[in-house]
């Protein structure tokens, strides 16, 4: 893997350059969203992403992911994906034990209907309890079945809210949150003004359809500019991170 910007580099390390300064988040988590996309935009290919990426494209996922206190994924996602627990290679576990963190990050659902798969191995197999973020009216029945093998948060009313998922996030000790999608999460916590950074993997290939895109939902009133702070590039996929600065959100 090689860097692009900001100066050319050869043989990078994924986890160096995705590497978050020390005392970021510490007031607010940082939420930094990783997506891959088609060169036309799409993000999926027959309903899921999995044919967009490549190795170069699992180790930045793995090394994003081994990044994060906390994994933060929207329930449609974890479906059409079938989720399963957060597996990291041994190298990766001894870099967070050695910064201080578990040798897993939890991860993190959300989910207004809670109609989830309490048998599957996400639950049942997760090193750290998977946490299941949901609202007020969350069905009782599936809480009821969902607590033995996971952890019941509520933040919000008819729709689970960013802010209040930073604020628990925040209560629990959690500095860096990695959003893995899907689109409808993706915009709400933009809508919400709290996404901090854009890691976009450029998949070197065209799909054409109607798939969908990074963001969904309602356009923004104006657009949210970002700015790069890193290129690499490996096997032809571009790895893109923008950043949100303070006087950019939308
Ligand atoms: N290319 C990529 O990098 C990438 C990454 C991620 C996903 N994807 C693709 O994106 C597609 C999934 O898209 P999606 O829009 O359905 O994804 P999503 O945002 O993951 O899922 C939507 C569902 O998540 C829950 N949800 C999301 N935001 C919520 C909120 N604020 N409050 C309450 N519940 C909320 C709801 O679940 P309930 O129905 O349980 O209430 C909702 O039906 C899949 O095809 C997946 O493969 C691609």
């Amino acid at each position: 893997m090689r860097a692009l910007f900001p100066r050319p580099e050869t043989d990078v390390d994924p986890v160096l350059a995705y590497a978050l300064p020390e005392g970021v988040g510490d007031e607010r988590p940082f939420v930094r969203c990783n997506m891959i996309s088609t060169l036309d935009g799409a993000i999926t290919l027959d309903g899921r992403s999995g044919m967009l990426g490549g190795p170069a494209d699992r180790r930045v996922f793995q090394a994003l992911r081994s990044l994060a206190d906390v994994i933060l994924v929207g329930a449609g996602t974890a479906r059409a994906e079938a989720y399963g627990p957060v597996l990291l290679a041994p190298e990766l576990r001894a870099l967070r034990e050695r910064r201080g963190q578990p040798p897993v990050p939890p991860i993190a659902l959300v989910t207004r209907s809670a109609n989830l798969d309490w048998f599957s191995p996400l639950f049942t197999e997760a090193e750290v309890r998977t946490i299941v973020l949901t609202t007020i009216d969350c069905d009782p029945g599936e809480r009821r079945r969902g607590e033995g093998v996971a952890d019941f948060v509520v933040a919000g009313d008819a729709r689970v809210d960013p802010a209040q998922v930073l604020e628990y996030f925040h209560g629990a000790g959690y500095h860096s949150v990695l959003l893995e999608g899907g689109p409808g999460l993706n915009a709400d916590v933009v809508h919400a003004g709290l996404l901090d950074e854009l890691c976009l993997t450029l998949s070197p290939c065209l799909v054409a359809g109607d798939g969908p895109r990074v963001l969904a939902g309602e356009e923004l009133e104006r657009p949210l500019g970002l700015a790069m702070v890193r290129l690499l590039e490996d096997e032809g996929f571009l790895f893109c991170r923008f950043a949100v600065g303070p006087d950019r959100q939308a």
